[in-house]
């Protein structure tokens, strides 16, 4: 079997990378190890940035997005005993945020797909990436334990951090950057209204909290915990009552709590492969770069690469322009490493670490203060937060 372009993983990436080259008359098949019901329910990251809604609206993907989206024109950070807004409305004008699950935009590319007969392979194992620096790669898996091969012109690696993808260039052609944090988030979704309009990212001696939300049914909440946490150690009433600890630090602020429907831990990380192309392998998305969640970048991050990787490669087949692809790699990570120091920075603003004194203590609230006081300061967060263009 053949195709124009093999794609690996249907995260946001490699779903929106085929969609996208469908619509320019480029056809792709996607291979995904797991089922379609759970990358439909897997819950991640939900805050969409201004040119991410954009892009998913000009594809023809944002309908639901424009009904469902809850649009927010702030954030709040709370230290101190007190809440600061960072006024997207007044700092970024005409730029917002949209909070929409991941799965939901998982959940419309896979629908659009399939409605355009898209070809998207479920629960394929083995999957393994051969010839990638000549002119005919081929994918090999194995599908209902059948080995399958699909030579392909292009492959996009869109298999997140723990794909296949980034190992098939050779050690000695890439280079990784990376840092890990000595803590870890538990994440949870409630069936209850969120406690507040906007999300919240409180700061304090116990930890991080972060007060995100859903759909004005369902919230999403964050604790900062210990790197090796386990949820066996996390009952839901403790995590209420560190929930409350953290964000109930401010006057006339009250958590309401409901039934957890979701716990899961991430492990907070920054990683970048460089370059995340060789031959005519093109990597996109967590496969190439992980940022911590801190800084809502994972998923803007995957589909900026998407867009660029559909760019390239339109102009190859269309007029044999190879510059885009030559390119990929570099354009890429100009915005790849603004949001990993974003991301960074933010990760280090707003978490206590256990090897901190007090000294570097007043530091993080030193710089908080400085970012809620100054409008410079704040101007630069909300710029990065809703989306950076390079
Ligand atoms: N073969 C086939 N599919 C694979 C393999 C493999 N060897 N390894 C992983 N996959 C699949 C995963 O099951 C997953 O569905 O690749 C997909 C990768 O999707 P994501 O991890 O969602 O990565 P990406 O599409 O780059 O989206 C980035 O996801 O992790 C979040 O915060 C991150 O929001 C960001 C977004
Ligand atoms: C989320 O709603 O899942 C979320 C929001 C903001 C973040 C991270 C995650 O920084």
């Amino acid at each position: 079997m053949r195709t124009q372009v093999g794609i690996v993983g249907a995260g946001p990436a490699g779903l929106l990378l085929s969609h996208l080259l469908h619509r320019e008359g480029i056809e792709s098949v996607v291979l995904e190890m797991r089922s379609r019901a759970y990358i439909e329910k897997r819950v991640r990251a939900g805050v969409l940035e201004h040119g991410t809604v954009e892009t998913l609206r000009a594809a023809g993907v944002g309908e639901r997005l424009s009904r469902e989206g809850l649009i927010h024109q702030g954030i709040e950070l709370r230290f101190g005993g007190r809440r600061h807004r960072i006024a997207f409305e007044e700092l970024v004008p005409g730029r917002a945020i949209t909070v929409y699950g991941q799965q939901e935009v998982v959940k419309d590319l896979v629908a659009a797909r399939l409605a355009s007969g898209g070809d998207i392979r479920f629960e394929v194992d083995d999957v393994a990436l051969t010839a990638i620096d000549s002119e005919r790669p081929s994918v090999k898996f194995r599908a209902a334990g059948e080995r399958e091969s699909i030579e392909c012109d292009f492959i996009a690696g869109c298999d997140g951090f723990h794909g296949v993808s980034r190992d098939a260039i050779p050690a000695g052609a890439r280079t990784h950057f990376e840092r890990e944090y000595p803590f870890a988030w538990l994440g949870i979704l409630a069936r209850v209204a969120p406690s507040a309009d906007e999300l919240i990212y409180a700061y304090g001696d116990r930890g991080f909290a972060l007060h995100s939300m859903r759909s004005p049914e369902v919230s999403r909440f964050y604790l900062q915990v210990g790197a090796d946490a386990q949820l066996e150690s996390w009952p839901d009433d403790r995590i209420w009552a560190e929930l409350r600890a953290r964000l109930e630090t401010v006057p006339g602020f009250s958590l309401a709590a409901g039934p957890i429907l979701e716990k899961n831990i991430t492990a907070m990380r920054s990683f970048v492969v460089e370059p995340m192309q060789f031959g005519r392998l093109y990597l996109a998305g967590d496969a190439a770069h992980i940022v911590p969640p801190t800084g809502a970048k994972g998923l803007n991050l995957a589909v900026a690469d998407v867009r660029v990787l559909t760019r390239a490669l339109a102009d190859w087949y269309a007029r044999g322009d190879a510059s885009g692809l030559a390119q990929y790699s570099a354009t890429c990570l100009r915005r790849v490493w603004r949001a990993q120091h974003f991301s960074y920075w933010m990760t280090t603003l707003l978490h206590p670490f256990d090897s901190d004194d007090a000294y570097a203590r007043r530091l993080q609230l030193s710089q908080l203060e400085y970012v809620v006081s100054s409008r410079a300061a704040a101007t630069s967060l909300a710029e990065n937060y809703v989306g950076w263009e390079p």
